[in-house]
């Protein structure tokens, strides 16, 4: 598949907003102490964590890893350019682990993998929080073709939800909401630029119909709800 590089490139998704309020809810479901290791599996721009690292100077700096490497990331994380089994295969312990829109992007046999692989990567109640678009009456801003890839990307996400329950055993379920709004000509933008997963494959025709059918459908200003489901494990 190609690369996803454009997922949080000056999006809602890295506003100071959504990262404030992200952090909040991770800082809600794990208390943070100095001395907390944070894991960022798939992590982008790394914006999560080096907000959290301002915040509390941790001992350890938090570690990001993904497979693409964005330049300027903040000098506060540890950044590793590397995918997520070859990272965990190396034993070494976190009290949090953040998966967030990521693990929907390997295959079903590597899921697997991982799971076990954070399991066992992390300290005694250490917290595990996979995050990942909730799949019932999903909001995203859609033309017909991305509806439809959509659709299809939700239908695969609730069969990993399954597997994450089956091999994590006892997961608790919440909803992180966010309320985006932003002018259409960004989110076309989005689209052009191919922000979401949905939209990697698709012809550069299929790109510029859909941005015309964007520009019918919704008005000058576009307000839906990001609803991720978060699944939390605790060791
Ligand atoms: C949708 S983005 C989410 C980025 C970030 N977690 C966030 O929510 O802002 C998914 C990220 O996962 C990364 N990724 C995909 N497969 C990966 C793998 N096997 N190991 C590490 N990172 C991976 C992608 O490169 C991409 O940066």
């Amino acid at each position: 598949m190609k690369n996803l590089k454009n997922w949080d490139d000056n999006t809602w998704l890295s506003s100071k907003k959504y990262i404030k309020d992200f952090c909040a809810f991770v800082e809600n479901k794990k208390k943070l102490k100095k001395d907390t290791k944070i894991l960022d599996i798939g992590c982008g721009r790394a914006r999560i964590i080096s907000r959290l690292a301002a915040k509390y100077n941790f001992k350890v700096r938090p570690t990001g890893i993904d497979i693409i490497k964005h330049k300027n990331l903040d000098n506060n994380i540890k950044f590793i350019n590397i995918s997520a089994l070859k990272f965990l295969k190396r034993t070494r312990k976190f009290d949090l682990i953040l998966i967030k829109q990521a693990i929907h992007l390997m295959s079903k046999k590597n899921q697997t993998i991982l799971l076990k692989l954070c399991k066992n990567s992390l300290s005694d109640k250490g917290k595990l929080l996979i995050f990942s678009l909730k799949t019932k009456n999903n909001q995203i801003p859609v033309f017909k073709l991305f509806k439809k890839k959509l659709n299809i990307s939700l239908k695969k996400d609730e069969k990993i939800f399954l597997n994450i329950k089956k091999i994590l055993k006892n997961v608790k379920i919440s909803n992180f909401d966010f309320k985006v709004s932003l002018k259409r000509s960004d989110y076309i933008k989005m689209i052009k630029k191919r922000y979401i997963s949905c939209l990697l494959k698709m012809k550069q025709s299929e790109i510029n119909s859909g941005a015309d059918e964007i520009k019918l459908k919704y008005k000058n200003q576009i307000k839906f709800i990001d609803s991720l489901i978060c699944i939390t494990f605790t060791k």
